[in-house]
């Protein structure tokens, strides 16, 4: 079929990126992790030694911040003026910071500008792009044709998570991850909320390819 723009959304460690990064693979996609831009934004304001919980001058430091990412879905990065920061953005002290920092409407107001180049240089080059965050349905792409919102169990997130940080705690894990989904829940500025069109797809007991397959198919039926 046509390529189309595919929405995935959900709160912090549903499987977001891999499910994504699955997804445009397999459907020769291009891919965008805008989760990685706030990261990326945050790594930025820390070097430069703000204080992230003053809004006012995080949004005037945001502005002259260049943030660039790719859209290969086998080998994401992104560049903060010019560095690769692929490694750097998933620090504790990064994932720790990058809630407050997304809260601010300025920094929204950019990063949701960039995210809607980076589509819109995909698509006018006839190419499908998969993009996953917290407002991709609604607010950063609503017209898109697929919007998928992955859910898991918040025991099989932290599980998956600590797993990924080779063997953290898990209880620490969970109260981390619960931490940021209440912050990006409840911010003013486009809150992680589901779209009202969005598939609700549960991971909690389906492996990773099952739900790729499974989202594969309803892109398939969209395009
Ligand atoms: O997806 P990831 O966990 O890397 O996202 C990091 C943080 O970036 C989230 O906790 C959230 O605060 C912010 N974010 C956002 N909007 C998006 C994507 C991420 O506010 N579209």
């Amino acid at each position: 079929g046509t390529p189309i723009v595919i929405a995935i959304d959900g709160p912090s460690g549903s499987g977001k990126s891999s499910t994504s990064r699955g997804v445009a693979t397999a459907l020769g996609y291009d891919y965008l992790d805008t989760g990685a831009m706030y990261r990326a934004m945050t790594w930025a304001l820390l070097q430069r030694g703000i204080d992230v919980t003053d809004a006012a001058k995080v949004a005037e430091e945001a502005t002259s911040i260049s943030i660039v990412s790719g859209v290969d879905p086998q080998e994401p990065t992104i560049t903060v003026d010019g560095t690769d920061v692929s490694g750097p953005i998933r620090t504790d002290e990064v994932t720790a910071a990058v809630s407050p920092v997304s809260a601010v409407a300025r920094v929204r107001e950019l990063l949701v500008q960039a995210q809607r180049q980076a589509i819109g240089f995909s698509t006018s080059a006839g190419r499908g792009i998969v993009v996953e965050g917290r407002d991709i349905g609604t607010v950063v792409a609503p017209d898109a044709p697929l919007k998928v919102y992955l859910v898991a169990d918040p025991a099989a997130r932290a599980a998956r998570r600590a797993a990924e940080l080779g063997g953290a705690d898990a209880t620490a894990t969970q109260e981390s991850l619960a931490r940021r989904d209440q912050i990006d829940s409840t911010r003013a500025a486009s809150p992680l909320t589901q779209a009202d069109d969005a598939v609700v797809v549960d991971g909690t007991h389906l492996t990773l390819d099952e739900v790729i397959e499974h989202i594969v198919g309803l892109a398939r039926d969209a395009s």
